[in-house]
């Protein structure tokens, strides 16, 4: 026989470099829950080993991320009821529990990457993306509310901003905002090709922003749809985008696999909440081995083409990866 492939797969040393895909702590991002208080830790109960968290717990979280060298943090806010409105107007409020949590890291931790969520859910009483007027989403009135929201993550010291939200047009008018601003060296992550997707259930519950009525199926895209991803790609692109992401991760692999394929830009994953939990759940009962199974899956959404990946399970990956 002269084609035997297994010869390259002999020994540790010839799969290493053979091996057609790294993963690294570089590639990781850590999401994190953060509240108001000190010293105080919520558990999440579909998501094991995340909590939401006060900011001093947050900073000692972010120091082990950059000692095991995860290249930044996606923050996302808990935000109480009471100063909840139908225009998240609580969004701009610097004294809001996501601004304090982005000045005080950039204290502690100035070169860590802070990224920031744009979107209006987490200060949303209609726990939605986008201002919600007589049973719809309207887009236009809402780009300038994030525009704003994005300006006020920059004044604080975020590093890159991160539409979630798919508005259209958002990304041209958030780039002109933090310019206009001085924040030009801000970077924007765009959800690019965000789905309208049930695996977003624990991070739902962790921040308690479902929506209130009715669903996202009006901005967030169909899963079904595949060529729908390279329009909203064009878009981003030429509005300014520095990032795209595909969102969730693994159950969207051919669509990652497509922006690597069209696009000079990096290309980010969110291996979501519910990817997470399912990873969990199925580790803790011992049907799953967790740790194989994280690299596993981290590996093939590098291996379709992202360059950077959001993970809750950034902090154990890149231990197991030390
Ligand atoms: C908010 C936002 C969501 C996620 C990130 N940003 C939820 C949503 O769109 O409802 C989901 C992240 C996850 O499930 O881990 N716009």
């Amino acid at each position: 026989m002269i084609q035997r492939p297994r010869r390259n797969r002999s020994t540790p040393a010839v799969r290493a470099l053979a091996a057609e895909t790294h993963l690294g702590p570089e590639h990781l991002v850590l999401p994190a829950f953060v509240q108001p208080g000190v010293g105080v830790s919520t558990p999440i109960a579909s998501m094991p080993g995340h909590a939401r968290v006060s900011v001093d717990l947050l900073i000692e979280t972010c120091q082990r991320a950059v000692d095991l060298g995860i290249a930044g943090v996606a923050l996302f806010p808990v935000v109480d009821d009471e100063v909840k409105d139908s225009r998240g107007t609580h969004a701009v409020d610097p004294e809001n529990i996501n601004l304090v949590a982005v000045r005080a890291l950039k204290r502690a931790l100035p070169d860590f990457m802070v990224i920031c969520d744009v979107a209006l859910d987490p200060y949303s009483s209609d726990g939605h993306d986008g201002v919600l007027i007589d049973g719809r989403i309207v887009n236009d009135e809402t780009v300038p509310l994030l525009a704003a929201m994005a300006v006020a993550q920059a004044e604080a010291g975020a590093d890159v901003v991160a539409p979630s939200d798919m508005m259209d047009g958002r990304i041209g008018a958030i780039r002109a905002a933090l310019d206009t601003a001085g924040h030009s060296d801000v970077l924007i992550s765009s959800y690019c090709a965000k789905y309208a997707s049930a695996f977003y259930g624990p991070f739902r519950e962790a921040l308690d922003s479902s929506p209130r009525g009715g669903d996202k199926k009006t901005y967030q895209m169909d899963p079904a749809n595949r060529r729908e991803a390279l329009r909203e790609l064009r878009l981003d692109e030429s509005e300014g985008a520095d990032w795209v992401m595909v969102k969730p991760g693994l159950p969207y692999l051919d669509v990652i696999s497509l922006f690597r394929d069209h696009t000079s830009l990096p290309v980010a994953a969110y291996q979501v909440s519910g990817e997470y939990a399912m990873l969990k759940a199925a580790g803790a009962n011992g049907w799953i081995d967790y740790d194989a199974c994280l690299l596993e899956s981290l590996t093939s959404l590098r291996r379709a083409g992202a360059d950077v990946i959001f993970t809750y399970g950034a902090l154990e990956a890149a231990e197991l990866l030390s």
